[in-house]
């Protein structure tokens, strides 16, 4: 009779685990995470701002967002595209959960569409089809780092006013023609969990083309604050989303976070506002912290900005 599984009590394969994640650690990062220690900045500080950097220039992106996680990024981007209580948001069926929840965090209800077999990507046609008047944004996933159909996709969300998602969570250095994932999608959220190419331990960060949007994420991360001069504005809806300086400094050494043609970021593309959202509760909680987030009443016909931008609720 053959041996008992493992599990009920018999010899496991392995002595120990296989760990989920593995990365590699030099003696490098030990000392810039001691620097960090020994500095004085254990969060936010210049190493988060020199990763941002670093990252933005890796993918030809005008600004990057660091925060804490990779569903903080698509929690981030899914409040900068004012996706609120009743507003559909297409996502793969395919995905980590993650990809949905975001959706969910800021009050919205995830409608999946169908990915094709070939590619393991959302079927553009199966998107098309699950589109509705409440539809307010479309998350495209990179599955498994190969790029979403985007072409045919952003033509679908630039048609309808939507706002495009990119979950790259597993695509950073990724190209689609020709062009760097992380500079094509209005939005796109990367991971840095030790499964993903580089990690920062846990760490996330959102690269956008537009100005406004780059505002609204780091209101987003910080409790709606916006520092000016001395003055700190709190605005509603937001979350404490940020990034630490010593996992910063982990990422900055990374060599996905080097861009090989040094390309400079890409200009600034002016961010498109939705079609107006027709009706919107007026509370949402933020999952991570259990907080209660009030979001304010439609205004119309407003943009994304005018209903649920941090300036509109200061
Ligand atoms: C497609 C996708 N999106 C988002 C995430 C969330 O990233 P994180 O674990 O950094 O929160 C993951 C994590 O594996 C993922 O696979």
């Amino acid at each position: 009779m053959s041996e008992p599984l493992a599990l009920h009590g018999g010899r496991p394969a392995r002595p120990a685990l296989l760990p989920y994640g593995w990365q590699a650690i030099d003696e490098d990062d030990v000392q810039a995470a001691l620097a960090v220690l020994r500095g004085g900045r254990l969060t936010t500080g210049p190493r988060v701002a020199e990763f941002e950097r670093a990252v933005a220039a890796a993918v030809g992106a005008a600004h990057a967002v660091a925060v804490s996680s990779g569903t903080a990024a698509l929690h981030a981007a899914a409040f900068a595209a004012g996706i609120g209580p009743g507003d559909e948001v297409i996502v793969p069926a395919l995905t980590f959960a993650a990809s949905a929840n975001a959706v969910l965090y800021q009050g919205g209800i995830p409608v999946f569409a169908d990915v094709r077999a070939d590619t393991l990507n959302v079927d553009p046609a199966d998107v098309a089809a699950r589109l509705t008047g409440r539809t307010r944004a479309i998350v495209a996933v990179d599955y498994a780092g190969q790029p979403a159909d985007l072409d045919a996709i952003g033509a679908l969300a630039r048609d309808r006013g939507l706002a495009l998602i990119e979950d790259a969570a597993h695509a950073l250095g990724a190209e689609y023609r020709g062009r760097r994932v992380g500079a094509l999608a209005d939005l796109t959220a990367f991971s840095f969990h030790p499964v993903k190419h580089i990690t920062t331990g846990e760490g996330g960060l959102v690269t956008t083309a537009s100005r406004e949007l780059d505002a609204r994420l780091r209101r987003f991360r910080n409790h709606g604050l916006a520092a000016t001069g001395w003055s700190w504005p709190v605005s509603r809806g937001s979350c404490c989303r940020r990034s630490l300086p010593m996992s910063a400094t982990r990422g900055i050494s990374s060599p996905c976070c080097s861009s090989p043609s040094g390309s400079a970021p890409t200009g600034a593309r002016s961010w498109r506002p939705s079609a107006p959202r027709t009706s919107a509760s007026p509370s949402t909680t933020c999952r991570s912290t259990g907080i209660p987030t009030i979001r304010p009443a439609a205004t119309g016909a407003g943009s994304a900005r005018a209903r649920s931008g941090p300036s509109s609720a200061s």
